[in-house]
């Protein structure tokens, strides 16, 4: 079967960008489960539904179509045959994405769908609990981080109008969510190698990626 990389960590890591990288170099598709999410919380708030409620938010995920690309040039997502590329990146969506990731019923859903599109593999997918949950048996395991300021600051520069300081706090609310949550926090896989990226170039990253895949 097909080679799977498993690219996990907090946000502003560098997961998508090196997710890419490493499938572009290799001729992989890509899955961002990221992206996912996102759809999922973009068609719950254009629904009304009451995001302080969990019942509420299981009883509609079952609802929306959501369709992921896998091409790692152009990476596309569709909610309903609508494309939300764009609209999945505004701060509503942002802050409220990991609400709507805790509900349990909302990840076994999407958790299908990955394993749907991983298929027999040839895929790098990015996310949270890919290494632990979504593809324990994937060949490649990667656990990435850095600093918080690193991070916040590789956020604020690809959003105009955001400050580092505002991003820092957004994100750190954001990852205390995603790690404290009952349902698949974040935490790195068994057999998951940690690579951080504070002090490294974006092409040294997907090199030492590219030279783990290789080992
Ligand atoms: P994530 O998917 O983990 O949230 P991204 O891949 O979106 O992270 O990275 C956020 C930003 O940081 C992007 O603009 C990306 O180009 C930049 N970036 C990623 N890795 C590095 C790195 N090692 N050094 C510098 N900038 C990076
Ligand atoms: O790009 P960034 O790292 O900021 O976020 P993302 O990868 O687009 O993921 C958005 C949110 O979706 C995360 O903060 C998590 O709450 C959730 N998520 C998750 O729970 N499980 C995944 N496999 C991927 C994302």
């Amino acid at each position: 079967t097909g080679l799977v990389v498993a690219m996990d960590g907090p946000s502003g890591s560098g997961k998508s960008s090196v997710s890419r990288g490493v499938a572009r170099a290799l001729g992989l598709r890509y899955l961002d489960t990221g992206a996912m999410y996102r759809a999922m919380t973009w068609w719950m708030l254009r629904q009304g539904v009451d995001l302080a409620d969990p019942g509420a938010i299981a009883a509609r995920c079952g609802e929306p179509l959501i369709v992921s690309g896998t091409d790692p040039d152009s990476p596309a997502i569709h909610v309903d045959e609508v494309d939300v590329a764009g609209p999945i990146r505004e701060a509503d969506v942002t802050g409220s994405v990991s609400v709507v990731a805790a509900v349990p019923e909302v990840r076994a859903r999407l958790v299908a769908r990955q394993r749907e599109i991983i298929g027999a593999g040839g895929i790098v997918v990015e996310g949270r609990d890919i290494g632990t949950v979504v593809c324990p048996g994937a060949a490649v395991k990667i656990y990435l981080t850095a600093s918080a300021e690193a991070r916040a600051l590789r956020r604020s520069a690809e959003l105009a109008g955001s400050t580092a300081r505002a991003q820092q706090e957004a994100m750190a609310r954001r990852d205390t969510l995603d790690s404290t949550r009952k349902a698949d926090p974040l935490s790195m896989a068994d057999g998951a190698v940690e690579l951080d990226t504070t002090a490294m170039r974006l092409d040294e990253v997907i090199a030492e990626v590219l030279r783990l895949v290789a080992e």
